[in-house]
């Protein structure tokens, strides 16, 4: 059926749309506007709330109609429909819109048989940039941010059927090269023939840097360095793969743990591709002269600060690669959505390319949308700039280790080391660690600084990833003592039916359904903040039921004596939409804790 993938909102969106037309054929173009309701008011789970602008509409041309006769003029247009219980106008004008329960069984039995299937979007070819360290610096905590939120987005995308590339745009190409080329040199003479053994690339970089500063000579063969690399001479350019080889097999590190996947297509990629822009922005007529350099202004109005694509020196920047890299998305990947995931600091720098991208005829606004994914600082305990004690930045490498040991010393503490085998303790050690890491930055509004702190990623209480995994555990647990086969869900299925009579049972069911109009406001605005909410409601809304409504009846002595089936199916529906969240979110599903 195809309406079957329609998120509620939007199912109810149509039937309204089509009864307001149809009650007032001169407002056909009218948009109905539904608002999903607490799931525990009593005044219905959705709410058309068009009636009074209509009214006001209506005014306008000297109609006067009260609100809510307009809403029932809407009502009775309403044709019958599987996912309406009932509907009743308030006073005020509202359409108050109660869900039914035949429809919810249906859905949730469908979800058990199939899975969560994608609500229907517009297919789209999209290229997400993120991760994007810089070579032999450090791989900072706002790359860690960007490779969480962008390998979140990239997972939600793709799970919404949209044809995904990931873009790790890596700086691996500029003048810091020349030095690190000039010292690579002295240090490995023998560099050509076999790799060298550059153990530390960060001290190798500030010793570079020291040398570069205080050695004239030496920098002059580091300026000769960029030029010999940039034309492409071999033994330049053998030094440069070596050195960039070294970051490349920390970051890999760093990807593998938090499991991330990311094609690489650096800076060093659009050299050529440089020129040709370069030519295209020259023909076009759109570079000027400016104090020695070639610049580009955003827009026609010449207002704020304009590109910068050729230095005086006749170098390129980061502005002359950021134009060739969205031609190259948008001309070769044939990418109609691109999207940036860089931190808040390079708005400014983004807003330049789209507007300039736009200016030339890169982007066209019907066709592309362009987002610069941005997102605030991560923060210490002390409010300020996040460090290590000794004031240093923090290695990526050295704060997921940390978060290791943590959750070692938190699943101890909870005796979990005596119940768990080695494999399920390592399994449950690093679902937390790497799951608190990645949720706590996911669970913040991007836009926002958060503060970095174990301590609160690890309470078990409220929004944190700890008491989603153990949730999660429990209802694998009930699962288990159930004694329902759940590799056979479709024999358990023949035999029994999920009932939602029990009020707990209904406000589940209800919560559970409100997942595609979730993840469809998640990918309008790029915000997973959303999805971790609904995680946590879920998770809170599930433990009441719990707590309400057996499962599993024992007697005294711990035996069963009795399993309500239908309500172990309303858990493993619980864990469907739950394992469907922890996907896009990272989190890895441990079935023991
Ligand atoms: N390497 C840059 C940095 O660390 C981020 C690159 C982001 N992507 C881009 N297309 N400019 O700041």
């Amino acid at each position: 059926h195809n309406d079957d993938n329609l998120s509620i909102t939007e199912h109810l969106e149509k039937v309204f749309t089509s009864a307001i037309a149809n009650a007032y054929p001169c407002f056909c173009n009218v948009r109905a506007i539904i608002a999903a309701v607490n799931v525990s008011s009593p005044f219905g789970d959705y709410q058309c709330n068009n009636a009074m602008g209509l009214s006001k509409k209506m005014k306008i041309e000297g109609i006067i109609k009260a609100a809510r006769d307009i809403a029932v003029d809407i009502q009775k247009c309403i044709p019958e429909s599987p996912i309406i219980e009932k509907l009743e106008v308030s006073s005020a004008g509202f359409i108050n819109i109660f869900l039914s329960k035949k429809f919810a069984v249906r859905s949730l039995t469908n979800m058990l048989r199939d899975g969560v299937r994608p609500p229907r979007v517009l297919k789209q070819r999209v290229l997400v940039d993120f991760s994007s360290p810089n070579i032999a610096k450090q791989m900072h905590v706002g790359h860690l941010r960007s490779t969480i939120i962008g390998e979140s987005i990239c997972r939600l995308l793709e799970f919404l059927q949209h044809d995904v590339i990931r873009i790790n745009h890596l700086g691996d190409w500029g003048t810091q090269f020349g030095m690190l080329i000039a010292h690579l040199e002295d240090c490995f003479p023998n560099f050509i023939n076999e790799s060298p053994p550059i153990g530390d690339l960060q001290e190798f970089y500030k010793e570079s840097k020291k040398r570069f500063d205080s050695d004239d000579n030496f920098k002059k063969r580091a300026y000769n360095r960029v030029v010999t690399l940039q034309k492409g001479k071999t033994e330049s350019i053998k030094a440069w793969q070596h050195i960039c080889d070294v970051s490349r097999k920390e970051f890999q590190q760093i990807y593998d743990r938090l499991d991330v996947t990311i094609h690489e297509r650096g800076e060093s990629f659009y050299q050529s591709r440089m020129l040709k822009v370069v030519e295209f922005l020259r023909v076009k007529g759109l570079l000027e002269f400016d104090d020695g350099r070639e610049i580009m202004w955003p827009d026609d109005s010449k207002s704020g600060i304009p590109l910068t694509i050729i230095k005086s020196d006749g170098g390129f920047t980061y502005d002359t690669s950021d134009m060739a890299a969205i031609r190259h998305r948008v001309e070769e990947d044939l990418a109609t959505w691109i999207i940036y995931v860089v931190d808040s600091g390079q708005s400014t720098h983004f807003n330049a390319i789209f507007k300039a991208a736009k200016r030339c005829g890169i982007l066209n606004s019907n066709v592309h949308r362009v987002d610069h994914v941005q997102f605030g600082l991560v923060l210490g305990e002390d409010g300020k700039k996040f460090k290590t004690r000794s004031g240093d930045t923090v290695k990526l490498a050295d704060l997921l280790d940390e978060g290791m040991k943590y959750s070692l010393k938190q699943l101890q503490e909870r005796g979990r080391d005596q119940i768990l085998t080695p494999e399920e303790l390592v399994e449950a050690q690093e679902a937390v660690a790497y799951g608190c890491i990645k949720y706590t930055d996911l669970s913040h509004n991007r836009i926002s600084d958060y503060i970095f702190s174990f301590d609160k990623m690890l309470d078990d209480r409220g929004n944190t990833a700890v008491y989603l995994l153990y949730t999660y555990t429990r209802i694998c647990s009930i699962a288990r003592n159930s004694g329902d086969d759940f590799s056979n869900l479709g024999a358990i299925l023949d035999t029994y039916n999920i009932k939602l009579d029990h009020k707990k049972e209904w406000k589940l069911a209800k919560t559970l359904l409100k997942l595609h109009d979730v993840l469809i406001q998640c990918a309008r605005g790029l915000f997973l903040h959303y999805l971790c909410e609904f995680c946590y409601e879920v998770c809170v809304v599930f433990t009441e039921f719990y707590d309400d409504c057996y499962c599993i009846e024992k007697n005294k002595s711990g035996q069963i004596i009795s399993v309500n089936h239908s309500r172990i199916l309303l858990c493993e529906a619980t864990a469907v939409v739950l394992r469907k969240c922890f996907h896009i979110l990272g989190l890895k599903p441990v079935s023991k804790m």
